[in-house]
């Protein structure tokens, strides 16, 4: 009795290896389309399709409520906990005389007072959790979203 058991489990053990080294045979494929042990290598910096700011048409919204898309360069205009670039600019309608979009009244804490900078509020600092600048990149997956 006790010898049948012991085969039984040595040929279970060889079905479950045969089973494993097959397994390990098989290529397996991932949607990034390379092998998946390989590290990828990181993507090439694109320039922002946008130059300074100041000589861009505003872009489509594509839905209601989109934080509208940024037309320009981000290059250098930095937010850190102290400063904020963006903020400098768009905290008003008006940059050294020519018109601009300023921020939207829902970031601001109060209503907008003429000669006197509005408050922003603190939990609309980091711009670009919401506002994105444009590169010229394909999509990495096909997408038929219409706005
Ligand atoms: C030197 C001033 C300046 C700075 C700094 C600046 N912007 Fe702008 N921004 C503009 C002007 C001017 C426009 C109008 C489009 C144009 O002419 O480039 C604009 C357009 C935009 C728009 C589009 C608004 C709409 O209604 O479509 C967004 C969003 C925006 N900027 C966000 C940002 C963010 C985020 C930063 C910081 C990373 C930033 N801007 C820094 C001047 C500035
Ligand atoms: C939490 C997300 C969020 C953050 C953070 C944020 N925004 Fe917005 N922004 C929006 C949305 C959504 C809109 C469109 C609706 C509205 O005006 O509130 C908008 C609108 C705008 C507009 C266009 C306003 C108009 O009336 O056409 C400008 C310019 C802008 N934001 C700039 C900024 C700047 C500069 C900062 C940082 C100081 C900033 N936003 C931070 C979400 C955000």
């Amino acid at each position: 009795m006790k010898m049948t058991l012991k085969l039984s489990l040595i040929a279970m053990l060889a079905v479950t290896v045969v089973a494993c080294a097959s397994t390990a045979a098989v290529q397996l494929s991932s949607l990034r389309d390379s092998s998946v042990p390989t590290t990828d290598t990181a993507p090439s910096t694109k320039a922002y399709v946008g130059k300074r700011p100041g000589q861009h048409a505003l872009i489509v919204r594509a839905f209601e409520t989109q934080p509208p898309l940024i037309p320009h360069t981000i290059e250098n205009y930095e937010i850190n906990a102290t400063e904020n670039a963006c903020w400098e600019c768009h905290n008003s309608n008006d940059f050294k005389g020519k018109p601009m979009p300023m921020v939207g009244k829902s970031h601001l804490l109060g209503p907008v007072v003429t000669d006197v900078t509005p408050k922003l509020n603190m939990q609309r600092w980091q711009c670009d959790n919401c506002h994105v600048p444009q590169v010229d990149a394909k999509p990495l997956v096909d997408n038929n979203f219409k706005s």
